[in-house]
């Protein structure tokens, strides 16, 4: 095959990539580890379609000779452990892809180490692959790492399974150690829901049942791994199911045409077909499906398209458009599962960004349900989730989006969750389905609103936001200023860290996470105070940037004034009137902000107070006030 394909690469590139062009292609995840053969496995399938470079089958010769473990034999195992050391460089890439093909098909291969640190890697191959390749070292059977990953597979939704019970020279080719490790396997990845196994007994090494069926293993029928690759019929649900597509764009060159492009997520679409936008819900019906290659009759999950539809109906990036009579939910509170990507845990409460399709949305997540042992399926409690850990959680958006359950389509009820300041991925998830919960609060209308309480006080409401360091000063001022707004008849009201943490906020810590959720309740109740009316000053250390942003985006435009009450620590600490620093030094109290626990300063605070000694506390109050008088808070709004 090999030489047919480099003929014809030299006689007819342009005929080469046609046939290519025409051949299905099929993705999949192998998983185990380099102690199962993995990496021999993968360098095999690799070298068996010739798809190693000349170079590199030269250094491999080379290699084997010199670190093999293979006499004069390759070790194929060099092959792909050379390539994962150049990856490991690249410390971007979680997960390393490699294609090949033979006659009948094309194959991207994802290649991830098997180690449960590896957790996160392995879900983010797994999450385009349509089968699953679990290997197995037949001399020691179905174990706890099996488990877990045939787990992972299951929840990303890979249906098709290949059981590889490898290294079968090694137990003398017995079908008995095979038959064992086969129904030991199905009686598991029954609970689990995997049913669609094929159990091929096999010899990376040796060649045995990979590419063509092994004289050593005479009493196996069935087909070889590349053989059963080459043919296995994916599960073609996604073509299927209901027409989803999700618009990446809206493609108008001139006035006379509007196409909404993207890629099909499921389903099929024809002209004629009545679709549904989500989420406005607007109806019409397709006109043409345009491509680069001129008009298509039919287009299917998988295609990338451009649409025009025969109503001038609006749609915007990040829209659904959906087969009318069977359209995605639309919602913004969910179950669903997290898988959790990031070295800092999740903080239940802190505002993420999910992005789903090409649509973002703010979510927070509540306290997790419970989260799973990878390894033996148990459900334990759990207050947050960490790097690889899995966990079902309930989320809640900003605004609604529409969706589908994860288990009916990876695209449109998968997403990620990514850090608003780093842009980092810090979560992947999949959604279970809406709460119902959401379906039956509404907001309910209020006559008397919050410019006509305003308007009665005489006064612009707004929240004071004070944040430094313990001991920087913040009450300090923050009594000031209110003394000062008080005594020239404003109302206002003061929310102090302290003394929040004895009512309201009694059962919280000094945690991440706690003081991730001090600062929300603080903030929901600042919300309704200048809903009231009232000018809220807030004195908390609120040292994280996130949960600060959060306040800001709660509120109104100009509502939220950021005031950084900057202290050096040497400063804060010498000043010590509680004696907290002496005891965080002491090691008497932990988690203390500056000593070992962090303080995130503003980088675009409305105001920067000096409070470092240099300017009295009066005037720093006096400089806020001017600030307020400066921007209008302190006239009341205009009658409407
Ligand atoms: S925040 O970080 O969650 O915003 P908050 O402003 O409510 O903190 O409370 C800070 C006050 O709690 C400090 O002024 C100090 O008196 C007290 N405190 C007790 N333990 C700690 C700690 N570990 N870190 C910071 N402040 C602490």
């Amino acid at each position: 095959m090999a030489h047919a394909t480099n003929d014809l690469v030299a006689a007819d590139i342009e005929g080469y990539l046609r046939a290519h062009e025409n051949k299905s292609m099929l993705r999949f995840i192998t998983c185990g580890s380099v102690d199962d053969g993995k990496s021999t496995l993968i360098g095999r399938l690799l070298y068996d379609s010739k798809l190693v470079f000349s170079d590199h089958l030269a250094a491999l010769e080379n290699d084997s000779k010199k670190v093999g473990t293979q006499g004069d034999g390759l070790d194929f195992a060099l092959l792909v452990d050379g390539l994962a050391a150049e990856r490991e460089q690249g410390i971007t890439i979680d997960v390393a892809y490699r294609f090949f093909s033979t006659e009948r098909r094309k194959f991207i291969v994802a290649d991830t180490p098997g180690h449960e640190q590896y957790t996160r890697n392995m879900v983010t191959g797994a999450s385009t692959a349509d089968l699953a390749v679990i290997l197995i070292d037949a001399r020691r059977g179905v174990l706890t790492q099996t488990r877990r990953h045939s787990y992972l597979v299951s929840l990303l939704g890979i249906r098709n399974v290949v059981l590889a019970v490898n290294k079968l020279d090694l137990v003398d080719y017995s079908q008995d150690v095979f038959d064992a490790i086969e129904a030991d396997y199905r009686e598991f990845a029954a609970q689990i829901g995997l049913t669609d196994i094929v159990a091929i007994p096999m010899s990376a090494l040796r060649g045995d049942n990979i590419t063509e069926l092994s004289p050593n293993i005479p009493w196996y029928t069935g087909p070889t791994l590349v053989g059963h690759l080459e043919t296995v019929e994916i599960a073609d649900d996604l073509h299927a199911g209901p027409f989803r597509l999700p618009v990446q764009w809206v493609n108008r060159p001139n006035l006379d045409f509007r196409g909404f492009s993207g890629q099909i997520v499921g389903g099929s679409v024809r002209p004629g077909d009545r679709v549904r936008v989500l989420p406005s819900g607007q109806e019409s019906t397709v006109e043409r499906i345009v491509t680069a290659d001129g008009d298509l009759d039919e287009a299917i999950a998988g295609q990338s398209i451009t649409l025009t539809l025969t109503d001038e109906i609006d749609v915007s990036r990040g829209d659904i458009i959906a087969t009318a009579g069977d359209p995605p939910g639309i919602a913004d509170q969910f179950e669903c599962h997290l898988v959790w990507m990031s070295e800092e845990p999740m903080l239940p409460g802190r505002p993420y960004l999910l992005k789903i399709g090409s649509r973002t949305a703010s979510v927070t997540i509540a306290q997790p349900k419970y989260k799973v042992n990878v390894n033996t399926l148990e459900r334990t409690a759990a207050r947050t989730l960490e790097l690889n850990e899995i966990g079902v959680a309930n989320i809640n958006l900003d605004r609604q989006i529409p969706f589908d359950p994860y288990t009916a389509n990876r695209d449109t009820g998968g997403f990620i969750l990514v850090d608003r300041f780093t842009r980092a991925t810090v979560a992947a998830g999949l959604l279970h389905f809406a709460l119902r919960r959401a379906d039956n609060v509404h907001w309910q209308a209020v006559e008397v609103d919050k410019t006509a309480r305003a308007r009665q006080k005489g006064q612009r409401p707004a929240l004071l936001w004070f944040t430094g360091l313990s001991g920087a000063g913040k009450s300090t001022i923050a009594n000031l200023v209110e003394k000062r707004l008080h005594d020239q008849g404003f109302h206002t009201y003061l929310l102090d860290g302290d003394n929040v943490r004895h009512g309201l906020n009694k059962d919280l810590g000094f945690t991440d996470a706690d003081r991730v959720e001090n600062i929300r309740r603080v903030a929901e109740v600042a919300k309704l105070m200048v809903d009231a009316g009232t000018i809220v000053l807030a004195s908390f250390i609120s040292p994280f940037r996130a949960e600060r942003q959060m306040a800001r985006e709660l509120l109104g435009a100009g509502e939220f004034i950021e005031i950084f009450v900057d202290t050096p620590l040497s400063v804060a600490e010498s000043r010590d009137r509680k004696g907290l620093y002496a005891k965080a030094r002491r090691g008497d109290l932990v988690n203390f902000t500056g000593i070992d626990s962090p303080y995130e300063a503003p980088e675009n605070a409305e105001i920067v107070l000096d409070a470092s000694g240099s300017v009295s506390a009066e005037t720093a109050a006096e400089t806020v006030v001017d600030y307020l008088r400066g921007t209008g808070i302190l006239t009341p709004p205009e009658a409407s």
